[in-house]
C-alpha cells in the first residue's frame, strides 16, 4: 500500500519534500497545510495536490498516515504533536524544536504511540560523511584527542529581512548555531558521542535579530577528548563548514561536504575535492540527501524500525546548543545531562 504523506508549511523547505515525495514509488503527496492564500494556489497547480488553509480538514484526511513538518522551528513541536494524535507518523525538518522542554513534550507524546518520528538532518546520509565517521571510528587515529569545528558562514541582511521569523527567539530560537551551525554539530555530537561540558561566548554583532551572529565554545566530550567551536553568520563572505579530528595518531579533515585531507597513508581521496565550496547550503539543501533521508524514514514505518535520527538523537544537537547560550550567558562551564 502507498504511504499518504502530506506537509505542514508551504515555505522553501516545503517544496523540497514535496519534489521528494513526488519522486517516491511507495508513497504519494496527501496535501499540503499552507496559512498563505497566494501559496495554496502555486503549490496546488506545481504539485498537483490538494491544498488546505483548514487544519483540522487537513489532519482529519483518512489516507493522511505520515506528515512532514516544514514550518518555522519554533512551531515543529505544536505540529509534530498535532500529528500524532492524530495517528499520523511525523518527519520533522531541524531543529526538533528550539527548547528541551517542547522536545520533551514532544517525546512524552511519540512515546505514547507507536508512531514513528525522525528529524531531518540529510547530511548524516552523505556518502562522504559516512566514509569520515568509518573511518574516524575505525581507531586507525589511535585515541581522539581534539576536535576544532568551524561554521563560519555569512547571512546578508535581506535574508534576515525577507523572512521576519529568522533570527527571532520565539520561532528560530537562536540564530547561527540554532538555524544553521546545527547541521554541523549534529555531525560533531554523531561521529564523537556526546559532550559532557561546555564553556562559551555568544554575541551579536552585525544584523538586529534577536539570535547570535558570532559563537565560540570549548568542549569536554564524554570520550575524554576536547573540542572547540567557531560559529557564525556574520563573516563575510562565508568560508566552508569544517570538522577537523585529531588523534594521537593523526588527523582527518571533513571540509564542505567533502573528506579535505588525512595525515594517514591508509586514506588516499577517491576524488579530488573541489576547492571552495563556501557556505554550501545548496549543498545541504540538495534534494538527494532529503530524498535519502525520506526514503529512510518510510523504510522505517514499513520495517517497524527507528529512524536513522530519532526524536532523543535530534534533542542533542539542541541540548549542546541550549547549553552553549547557557555557558555564554553565565559566564559558567555547564555539564550536560545525558538522558
Ligand atoms: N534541512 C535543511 O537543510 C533545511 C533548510 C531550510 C529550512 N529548514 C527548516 O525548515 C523549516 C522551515 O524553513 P523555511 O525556510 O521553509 O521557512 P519558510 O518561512 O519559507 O516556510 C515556513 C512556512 O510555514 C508556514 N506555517 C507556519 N505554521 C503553519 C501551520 N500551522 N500550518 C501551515 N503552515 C504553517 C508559514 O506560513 C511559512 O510559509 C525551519 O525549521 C528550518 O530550520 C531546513
Amino acid at each position: 500500500m502507498k504511504l499518504g504523506i502530506g506537509i505542514v508549511g508551504s515555505g522553501s523547505i516545503a517544496k523540497i519534500h514535496a519534489s521528494c515525495i513526488l519522486e517516491q514509488s511507495n508513497a504519494y503527496l496527501c496535501g499540503i497545510l499552507t496559512r498563505n492564500g497566494k501559496r495554496a494556489k502555486e503549490f496546488a497547480s506545481t504539485y498537483k495536490t490538494e491544498v488546505f488553509t483548514d487544519s483540522s480538514a487537513f489532519f482529519a484526511q483518512p489516507n493522511l498516515n505520515a506528515v512532514c513538518v516544514c514550518n518555522e522551528s519554533g512551531l515543529h513541536g505544536e505540529s509534530s504533536i498535532r500529528a500524532l494524535s492524530h495517528g499520523k507518523h511525523v518527519l520533522c525538518e531541524k531543529p526538533l524544536e528550539t527548547t528541551l522542554s517542547k522536545i520533551d513534550s514532544l517525546i512524552q507524546t511519540l512515546h505514547k504511540s507507536k508512531l514513528k518520528l525522525g528529524v531531518v538532518f540529510q547530511n548524516r546520509m552523505n556518502p562522504a560523511y559516512r566514509e569520515f565517521k568509518d573511518f574516524i571510528q575505525s581507531g586507525k587515529l589511535g585515541k581522539l584527542l581534539l576536535v576544532n569545528t568551524q561554521i563560519n558562514w555569512y547571512r546578508d541582511e535581506d535574508y534576515y529581512k525577507s523572512n521576519p521569523w529568522r533570527g527571532t527567539l520565539e520561532l528560530d530560537g537562536g540564530a547561527a548555531l540554532m538555524n544553521q551551525g546545527i547541521h554541523t554539530l549534529d555531525l560533531l555530537l554523531d561521529l564523537m558521542g556526546e559532550v559532557s561540558t561546555v564553556g562559551a561566548l555568544v554575541a551579536t554583532k552585525t544584523r538586529p535579530i534577536e539570535g547570535e551572529d558570532l559563537a565560540v565554545a570549548h568542549f569536554e566530550f564524554q570520550n575524554g577528548a576536547l573540542g572547540t567551536l567557531s560559529a557564525g553568520t556574520s563573516l563575510y563572505p562565508g568560508f566552508p563548514e569544517s570538522i577537523s579530528v585529531y588523534g594521537s595518531k593523526g588527523n582527518m579533515v571533513f571540509e564542505a561536504g567533502q573528506i579535505h585531507s588525512c595525515s594517514l597513508p591508509e586514506w588516499r581521496p577517491k576524488e579530488k575535492p573541489q576547492a571552495n565550496q563556501a557556505n554550501n547550503s545548496s549543498k545541504l539543501n540538495s534534494i538527494a540527501l532529503h530524498q535519502s533521508i525520506l526514503n529512510n524514514f518510510i523504510e522505517a514505518i514499513d520495517q517497524d524500525k527507528q529512524p536513522l535520527v530519532s526524536a532523543l538523537e535530534a534533542r542533542k544537537s539542541v541540548a549542546l546548543i541550549q547549553a552553549i547560550y547557557q555557558a555564554s550567558k553565565t559566564k559558567q562551564i555547564i555539564k550536560i545531562e545525558t538522558l
